[in-house]
């Protein structure tokens, strides 16, 4: 559609102060995805703080179901698992990617602990009220964990391997369903890039289902996702000076059982403009246009084991939900 300007010869160089917006961060990230066809914001962006309330929020809901079945799945598991990831009987530094505020794993270091494991914590997380809120639940109820909370970029905060003790790695939530093919398997290798041969990672996995059950967990009836969605417009009036009217988009959420992916989109309900001051630009938007912000990825055992032989990794053991398919996944990096 619209040409790009050519670049006149007698044209400055811009000065650093108007250099554009960086990708990796909210600005360069918001220009490139408003400015793209189709428009789409990244769901990383929606964990700001009323985000990050929201979604413990979906995460109580009736229809959203992977919390609560991963966390049934890690109670009734604990000690296969213990076994699966660390079979040497060694100590183990447990590390959580994306701990948040650790509810979960604590029945699972309480098991491990109770089964005689010298066992220590670092969850990780870039949220630093998350970790708060965790390292008080610990102390109250395991005080004899040793928790070394991390805050910050995963592979930045990574801590140097002790001698002598075996990691585990989680990554719970199937919040690897929010990447595509491509960067979850970059993504998994910066994870193996970080251990050492024979170290673990266990993933927790939404698998395929019915249809039905997966799109109502993004559709809820009480609008929590939809709410959760639009804040993400929330954050870009607060923090790029845009003015996007709420009420002028709607939240839309759909399943596709042929790739297994579930789609959540903000659609623009008339012809409007919307401006950034941070950015100096606008964006135009038509009515029914839409802003594809998030895939949540629902796999079965063949794309799993597709992702982590291409990462570095061997499928150890595979638990499955009886009641409802999701994977807890033990995996072993390879030599
Ligand atoms: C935290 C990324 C796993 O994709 O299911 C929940 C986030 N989005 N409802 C998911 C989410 C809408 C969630 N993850």
């Amino acid at each position: 559609m619209s040409k790009r300007r050519p670049m006149l010869a007698c044209e400055p160089a811009p000065s650093p102060e108007e250099e554009r917006p960086q990708p990796g961060t909210l600005a360069g990230d918001v220009l490139a995805g408003l400015s793209a066809t189709p428009k789409r914001l990244s769901s990383k962006y929606f964990y700001d703080a009323q985000g990050s309330r929201l979604f413990e929020r979906i995460m109580r809901l009736p229809s959203y179901y992977p919390t609560r079945v991963e966390a049934r799945m890690l109670r009734r598991h604990a000690r296969d698992l213990l076994h699966a990831l660390a079979p040497t009987g060694a100590a183990v530094e447990l590390l959580e990617l994306g701990s948040g505020d650790g509810r979960k794993t604590l029945a699972l270091c309480r098991a491990w602990l109770k089964a005689g494991a010298s066992l220590s914590y670092r969850p990780m997380d870039i949220s630093a009220q998350a970790l708060d809120r965790l390292g008080q639940r610990m102390a109250k109820q395991l005080p004899d964990l040793a928790v070394h909370p991390l805050c910050g970029d995963y592979f930045q905060t990574w801590p140097i391997p002790r001698a002598g003790r075996h990691q585990v790695a989680l990554f719970l939530g199937s919040n690897l369903g929010n990447f595509a093919e491509t960067e979850a398997v970059r993504f998994l290798r910066r994870v193996r890039a970080h251990l050492r041969a024979g170290d673990s990672l266990l993933l927790g996995l939404d698998l395929r289902k019915d249809p039905h059950t997966v799109l109502a967990a993004y559709n809820d009836p009480e609008g929590v996702t939809a709410a959760f969605n639009l804040n993400l417009l929330r954050r870009l009036n607060r923090e790029l000076g845009m003015d996007f009217a709420l009420d002028a988009f709607r939240h839309y959420a759909s399943y596709c059982p042929l790739q297994g992916v579930a789609r959540s989109f903000l659609v623009s309900q008339a012809a409007q403009a919307v401006h950034s001051t941070v950015l100096g630009t606008g964006f135009h938007f038509a009515r029914g246009e839409v802003i594809y912000t998030e895939q949540s990825q629902k796999y079965d055992q063949a794309a799993v084991q597709s992702l982590t032989a291409q990462s570095g990794f061997a499928v150890h053991s595979w638990f499955e939900d009886p009641e409802l398919p999701y994977a807890l996944v033990a995996c072993r990096a390879l030599g």
